[in-house]
């Protein structure tokens, strides 16, 4: 899972949770083609779920900051994600992650990330400019 240019947001912050988004889904391919036991896949869905969770409030509220008038349906979008991401953690609850884990993943997050993300930083830059957001 590579970093693309169209994931980019410009505000500082968010670009590095969706980075370290990244990572995670990374480690998902790996465990994938190592066939990790299904204990680690568990930990790595908690890890994963634990810093989504974080990144998606961080994200709340500096959109009510802005203030952003997309917030509500931003959050709805944030709740969307979530529930597909535990929708993979229990077809993957098995022993045996299934081969499409990361790619499904990375799907979910990447959409988001490359619509609604960068919908919210369109408003905010144009409302602040480029470089005043943390
Ligand atoms: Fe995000
Ligand atoms: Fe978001």
């Amino acid at each position: 899972m590579e970093w693309k240019t169209e994931y980019a947001t410009g505000i500082r912050n968010i670009d590095a949770h969706h980075r370290k988004l990244m990572e995670f889904i990374a480690l998902f391919e790996n465990a994938v083609q190592h066939n990790a036991p299904g204990n680690e896949v568990r930990a790595l869905f908690q890890r994963t779920k634990t810093f989504l969770q974080f990144h998606f409030d961080v994200e709340e509220a500096l959109m009510r900051l802005v203030p952003y008038p997309g917030l509500d349906a931003h959050r709805t979008e944030h709740q969307q994600v979530l529930s597909q991401i535990e929708q993979l953690e229990q077809r993957a609850a098995g022993d045996i992650a299934p081969n499409d884990l990361a790619a499904s993943m990375q799907a979910c997050l990447a959409d988001h990330i490359a619509a609604g993300d960068r919908l919210f930083a369109q408003y905010a830059h144009r409302l602040y400019g480029q470089a005043s957001l943390p």
